[in-house]
């Protein structure tokens, strides 16, 4: 068949549609699906047939520029190949993978498009049996936009990714096969609406879905529920195409639980219901179910969830269901490891699932509206969603001095942001889980913002408004406020009504993105949770983001920006997410599990506990908690409970506990079922033991060198160099004695950087901290009633200039131990000093000590100021299993609040280290520092046959400087008046 091919819409400004039908309700039954029937969920008195999913394989031909795109196609002799659709062209291998954050793919200003450009060409056959029915395709997600045609002839023109595109096709069907031919363009002029935070990719990325409907027909639905002083009313207004009757039926757990009718075109009312309510704690659903009636005869069914549910705003209070929620909130992309944007029923699902076991209740879908199914998802699991249209003209600039309202406050484009949020309100409306709109990100404005405000408000006033970049001029705030990754000082000032923006005070606030979890972190989420929880203006936010985006190629190895031959990228700044691709948890995941747990234990005193549960709506008899209390890492007492605390109450419990003493720590676990919901630990005592020192220790010494013997080995210092040179017990090597770059110990005062480093690294870089040179300047030693000592100072220096002076103190015990104390005092006055990355050593152990015990806090990698997940405990583990496989590799696998580690052998012979006097922080690895700096994909990492153990004294939190706040004071490692610390290692024999 022959096509002549339309060369305009996709650039020309005016072109926002040709022949789309009007934005709708996602309204016939595309939960009929056999995906949904999964679901607990009847699906017996539904018309089943109205809809077919023409997904699947698909003929396609790629063209590299749209001049190789014939003016007339025709598609008997065109060669095509297969692809299977939903797909991108960037993951089914016709184009390269590019990630961008903030930049436009091209230079061009809006409206105008490059004229070079990709494109590609879809075609299928589908039948069709009956042509008095009334046939409408449906593209759930085209990128960037879709020109339609069929047998020939040009059907229509949409665009907005992330929306629905339908067209009425009767006029251009016949019986029997059919031939779809769809052109979709690499940019269109809604692409300068399209510039998030993402790999750009092309293509028909969700359903296509063919409807086949009755003359008559339910064309469009919505569900409004209302509160009264009477319960529940529910209205449904439908539209049809035809005369006849609409019923409706309420369904609740399959039984009919009230009903009622109207003519055409009139609203169904039921009123005075006595329903409970619907809301992410406990998501009570109904199904609806709207029968068209015409001539006496049902022309067919379709059902909807419906859940009960109200929200107000009050002053700088948000309410639902007469509750003040907070939102534990995440934001989530569409992006799958292999798929990209193509995201499947069942991907939804693992992904809406995982939130709920990671006791998240709310959820951005940034930045545009999710698949239509992920909102069931939603209504059915439980999770309030800010929806958000698909607007982000980042590319405009990010600052104001900048483009940044080029778009967004020019009125020529508010026919574009109507018809986004048009398309999305008409879709979603009906949708319990919908807590508010969102009018994009990152997209300046506001005159065509306001636009959307306008018409949100007027079609749907019970749904609060949200839109971030309104903080940064002067409409500040639609319905509530919002912010993204706002510093802990300026939450106390809102807090405190001291903002200096009255609106501030008048609204309630919400943090659509917070705590960036990129890389190591984030840190301080605990402490924004307790800012939260401080104030009713505080709804809580949704951490950035769900998922790292990665390419996963079939060697097993990921990818980010900068890896495909982009010239333009922003690197692994798409890696940030508190799962990996692939939706394994990073420890990012596990903090926010801790942090978002429903119920919160306190220590009173004496032996009494409080428990608080936050949930707004769920008793917390559901959870079983676990307590137990440990002195020294073992169990002296546990308890179970299972209190039925109501929302937002407290309970005061006593328990029968043992004496408080020693090392003494409170566990908590919570837990559903058998499901782990969350852990924390509270530290009832802290008691670091006092470190024997022996004696039984000679010293030889010759003009060069200082040997201790000891009980089965010895420890022999070079003089010049301050630093051993054999460490060996019962004949074996114990310790190296020349690490990498250093000699015995090596001080340490960098980390391989963190994503969250930059506001700090430059301190560091630029005082050479990275290859800093340790010169011995001193070495004494002696033997005094049988214990050895030695002190060895040295100048560390960077870039040729003194930084800190640094004494380490050593006492040889008879059994072979070693207790070091260590001390730096400034010397420079480099910005480094008051700022360190840590303040340690790293000590090289033969590799094959690889077995690995702890006392300290684990299981999982923990920083100052990300540790909620790793309760202090006693642990066993091997070097390999310390690390966090990082994507882009970074300093990772540290262990705070350490009191003792061992490193063994097979045969158990090894060294061990202990606190002395606090607690230290540790790591192991199987290469050294050196590897993992200049490492930018995981497998750049192997083992170099070594141990090395990194014990420090000070390390600084992470922080989320990534792109929110740095590591909060109290997390530095302020080393302006000098830092020492101190730890025994000794043979583990
Ligand atoms: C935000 C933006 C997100 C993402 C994030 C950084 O400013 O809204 O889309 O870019 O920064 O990862
Ligand atoms: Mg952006």
């Amino acid at each position: 068949m022959r096509y002549t091919i339309n060369t305009t819409n996709y650039r020309d400004f005016d072109t926002l549609e040709v022949n789309r039908e009007p934005a709708r309700a996602y309204a016939v039954p595309y939960s009929s699906l056999d995906s949904l029937r999964q679901t607990p969920f009847s699906a017996e008195r539904e018309s089943s047939d109205l809809v077919q999913v023409l997904s699947g394989e698909w003929d396609f031909r790629y063209y590299a520029d749209l001049s190789e795109l014939p003016a007339v196609l025709d598609t008997d002799s065109a060669a095509f190949d297969k692809v299977h659709v939903p797909s991108t062209w960037q993951r089914t291998g016709y184009e390269n993978p590019a990630y961008i954050n903030c930049p436009y793919a091209f230079d061009e200003r809006p409206p105008l498009l490059p004229e070079k450009m990709s494109c590609g060409v879809y075609r299928r056959f589908f039948t069709v049996t009956d042509t008095d029915k009334v046939h409408l395709l449906s593209f759930l997600g085209v990128i960037a936009c879709i020109d339609l045609y069929i047998n020939g002839a040009f059907v229509g023109y949409g665009e907005g990714a992330h929306n629905t595109s339908e067209f009425r096709i009767d006029p251009y069907i016949h019986e029997g096969e059919n031939e779809l031919v769809a052109v979709v363009h690499k940019w269109s002029t809604g692409t300068f609406l399209e510039c998030q935070d993402m790999f750009r990719e092309n293509g028909i990325f969700r359903d296509v879905l063919l409807y086949t409907l009755p003359q008559n027909y339910i064309s469009d639905y919505e569900l409004v529920t209302e509160k009264t002083a009477d319960g529940y009313d529910l209205t449904i207004r439908t539209d049809v195409c035809g005369a006849g009757k609409v019923e409706a039926l309420l369904v609740k757990d399959g039984a009919v639980f009230a009903k009622a009718s109207a003519n055409a075109g009139e609203a169904i009312e039921l009123k005075g219901l006595d329903v409970s309510e619907w809301s992410a704690e406990i998501p009570n659903v109904f199904e609806v179910y709207l029968t068209l009636v015409a001539d006496g005869k049902a022309c067919m069914t379709l059902r909807q969830y419906a859940g009960f549910r109200h929200i107000d705003i009050v002053g700088h209070v948000f309410y639902f269901n007469g509750q003040k929620i907070k939102c534990k909130g995440v934001n989530h992309h569409d992006t799958h490891p292999t798929r990209g944007y193509a995201l499947t029923f069942d991907d939804l699902e693992k992904d809406v699932r995982l939130m709920k076991q990671f006791n998240v209740n709310t959820v951005r879908t940034s930045h545009y509206p999710p698949d239509p199914r992920f909102l069931t998802l939603c209504d059915l699991y439980g999770l309030y969603v800010v929806d958000e249209m698909d607007v982000e003209t980042h590319g405009c600039g990010c600052w104001p001095h900048e483009n940044i309202d080029l778009i967004s406050h020019d009125p020529k484009w508010i026919p574009r942001y109507l018809d986004r949020v048009k398309r999305m309100y008409m879709r979603d409306r009906s949708h319990p889980s919908v807590l508010m709109w969102s009018l994009g990100n990152e997209a300046g404005g506001y005159a065509c913002q306001d636009a959307c405000y306008a018409y949100l408000h007027e079609v749907c006033p019970a749904i609060p408004v949200h839109y971030e970049g309104v903080c940064r001029n002067d409409r500040v705030a639609y319905d509530v406020v919002s912010e993204m990754y706002t510093h802990d000082d300026v939450m106390r000032r809102i807090r405190d009504r001291k903002h200096e923006k009255k609106e501030y005070a008048e609204k309630p606030f919400f943090l659509c993105e917070y705590c960036h979890a990129m890389g190591v972190g984030p840190g301080a989420l605990e402490e924004y949770w307790e800012l939260f929880y401080s104030d009713d203006i505080f709804m809580g936010g949704c951490i950035w983001e769900w998922a790292d985006h990665a390419v996963l190629h079939p060697d097993g190895r990921y990818t980010y920006g900068g890896d495909h031959g982009e010239w333009r990228h922003d690197g692994n700044f798409c890696v940030d997410g508190l799962f990996y691709p692939d939706r394994t948890p990073h420890t990012g995941a596990r903090e926010m599990q801790a942090v978002y747990r429903p119920v919160r234990a306190e220590y009173v005193g004496g032996n009494l506990f409080c428990f608080t549960n936050t949930n707004r709506f769920r008793s917390s008899g559901y959870l079983t908690i676990t307590c137990s209390m440990k002195i020294g890492g073992s169990e002296v007492w546990t308890k179970t409970l299972k209190p039925d605390i109501p929302p937002c109450g407290k309970l005061e419990v006593a328990f029968d506990l043992p004496q408080i003493d020693g090392d003494c720590l409170f566990d908590v676990v919570y837990t559903d079922s058998d499901a782990f919901v969350a852990a924390e630990q509270i530290v009832l005592r802290e008691q670091i033991p006092a470190i024997p020192i022996g004696s039984g220790v000679t010293l030889d010494e010759t003009p060069d060198t200082a040997t201790f013997r000891f009980d089965g080995g010895e420890l022999a210092f070079c003089k010049a160099c301050g630093a051993w040179t054999d460490y060996t017990v019962g004949g074996k090597e114990l310790l190296h004695a020349d690490p990498v770059g250093g000699k015995g110990l090596r001080p340490n005062l960098y980390r391989a950087l963190l994503d969250n480093d930059p506001a700090v690294q430059w301190k560091w870089l630029s005082a050479r901290l990275h290859d800093m040179a340790v010169i011995p300047t001193g070495f004494t030693c002696g033997v005094e009633d049988g214990v050895g000592e030695a002190e060895a100072t040295f100048s560390l220096e960077g870039g040729g200039c003194r930084i800190f002076d640094l004494t380490v103190r050593y006492v040889i015990s008879g059994d072979g131990s070693l207790l070091v104390r260590a001390s730096i005092s400034p010397v420079g006055n480099q910005e480094a000093i008051s700022d360190l990355a840590r303040f340690g050593f790293a000590l090289e152990l033969p590799a094959d000590m690889r077995d690995v015990t702890y006392y300290g806090r684990g299981i999982y990698e923990n920083m100052p100021d990300f540790k909620v997940q790793s309760p202090i405990g006693l642990y066993d583990t091997d070097v390999a299993s310390l690390q966090e496989p990082y994507i882009k590799p970074q300093d990772n696998g540290n262990h705070c609040d350490t009191r003792f580690v061992e490193l063994r052998r097979a045969d158990g012979t090894g060294v061990r280290v202990d606190a002395v006097d606090k607690a230290f922080c540790f790591n192991a690895r199987p290469f050294t520092q050196k590897l993992l700096c200049g490492a930018k994909h995981r497998e750049d990492l192997h083992d170099e046959g070594t141990t090395v153990l990194e014990i420090d004294g000070f390390v600084r939190g992470t922080g989320t400087a990534s792109c929110g706040q740095d590591t909060l004071p109290q997390y530095r490692v302020d080393a302006s008046r000098g830092l020492s610390f101190a730890f025994c290692i000794s043979p583990i024999r």
